[in-house]
């Protein structure tokens, strides 16, 4: 199964599925990296494994439509079936989203439904959650709403800033993200109006 994965940053995400791939978790395979910021860490990451790594630059395209027209394209030519978003710094819309029907994923640091958007983790601090966490979920034309596959909590200790909290949130995130794709892969995820039952 072709993997297409789409970044802003670091890429740490990124890295965990190519891993997983690599050490042969799944049959399938990362096809290429597709990055709005031409400075990504993560493109880098993608060009050390030897995988297709491009920048496609949103602000070239006239608008959110025409930018997510793009990336199918560009998806397609890599026979992309499963689009996983990890940090990915874009609204996704229907265009993309029709394309490949419940085949769009999302990592979020948080325990959906609370604190979607940005700087989950710090809203999470200051709202003084004594658990936190993060969730893999399909997208869907909202933010951070999508039918939920997988999460995984994590305790918030007295005296984390976001940095530490956001750490101990990641290392549950790469783990989290290949299982979620492994899922998917072996057919195990059947999506319910709003509910993923996991099979085993
Ligand atoms: C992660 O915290 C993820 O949950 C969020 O963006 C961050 C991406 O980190 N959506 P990285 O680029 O995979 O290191």
């Amino acid at each position: 199964l072709n993997i297409g994965v789409l970044i802003s940053g670091s890429g740490s995400n990124l890295q965990s599925i190519m891993d997983a791939c690599a050490a042969g978790r799944f049959k399938a395979r990362v096809a290429c990296v597709i990055s709005n910021k031409a400075d990504a860490f993560g493109l880098e990451r993608a060009r050390k494994a030897g995988i297709p790594a491009l920048h496609l630059d949103h602000r070239a395209y006239s608008g959110r439509e025409a930018y997510d027209e793009a990336l199918v394209a560009t998806l397609r030519e890599f026979d992309v079936e499963l689009v996983a978003l990890a940090g990915f710094m874009r609204i996704i819309t229907p265009v993309l989203l029709e394309a490949f029907p419940m085949a769009v994923m999302n990592i979020h640091p948080a325990l959906l439904p609370a604190f979607p958007g940005l700087h989950a983790q710090q809203q999470a601090l200051d709202y003084g959650a004594k658990v936190a966490g993060c969730t893999v979920h399909f997208v869907d034309p909202g933010t951070d709403t999508g039918p939920i596959i997988l999460q995984a909590a994590v305790p918030v200790i007295e005296g984390d800033t976001e940095q530490t909290l956001s750490a101990r949130i990641q290392k549950e995130e790469h783990r989290l993200y290949p299982e979620a794709i492994r899922l998917f892969t072996e057919g195990l995820l059947e999506v319910n109006g709003r509910v993923v039952v996991v099979g085993t």
